[in-house]
């Protein structure tokens, strides 16, 4: 019987192509339409391959979702940025390939990043996600996170609203 191996695990230098794969595909699935074209398409090719392999050596801490070999998302955390809020860690980014969402893995991968937060003593943690991406925001409702903060993030021709949920 063949079994299908599912592991969250610390990016290595070798997963950077599969990762800025990972990511140029999750990002214009999630954010055509809502962000502008010019800087979507800006911000996905400034993270290719060579980009990818620098973030493995941090400084944010870079897991990879590795379905069967495949590099299926990624998510990145540390310390968090909003000085306001009293939370010490934060999930940067979470990311799952489109054809990979919806399956429960992203609960996974969320899970395993909350709980290294923890294990490296962050007190609590936040999440920001764009206020149109409607999805990310039911996925981290569902997880428990209670949304407080509110912020714009610039993308040169828009202004977008930012939701921060804070999680315990
Ligand atoms: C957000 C994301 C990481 C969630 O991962 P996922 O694997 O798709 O989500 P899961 O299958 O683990 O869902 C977990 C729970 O979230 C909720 N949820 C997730 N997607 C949902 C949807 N489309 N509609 C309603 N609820 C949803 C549900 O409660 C679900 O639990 P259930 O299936 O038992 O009801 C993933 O969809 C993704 O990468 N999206 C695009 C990128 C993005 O928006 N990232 C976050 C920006 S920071």
């Amino acid at each position: 019987m063949k079994t299908l191996s599912i592991d969250v695990r610390r990016a290595e230098p070798q997963d950077a192509a599969a990762i800025s794969e990972a990511h140029r595909a999750s990002w214009l699935h999630a954010y055509a339409g809502i962000i502008p074209h010019k800087p979507l398409m800006q911000m996905v090719q400034r993270r290719d391959a060579a980009w990818w392999r620098k973030a493995t050596r941090g400084p944010a801490t870079l897991l990879v979702l590795d379905v069967a070999g495949v590099i299926a998302g990624y998510a990145t955390l540390g310390l968090n940025r909003a000085r306001a809020l009293p939370q010490d860690g934060e999930i940067y980014e979470i990311y799952l390939r489109p054809e990979y969402q919806g399956l429960g893995l992203g609960r996974m991968l969320f899970g395993e990043s909350k709980r290294l937060l923890k294990s490296l003593g962050c007190e609590g943690m936040v999440v920001w996600c764009l206020e149109e991406s409607e999805m990310a925001e039911r996925f981290f409702r569902a997880a428990g996170g209670v949304d407080i903060a509110e912020g714009m993030e610039d993308f040169g021709e828009k202004e977008l609203k930012k939701v921060g949920f804070i999680f315990r």
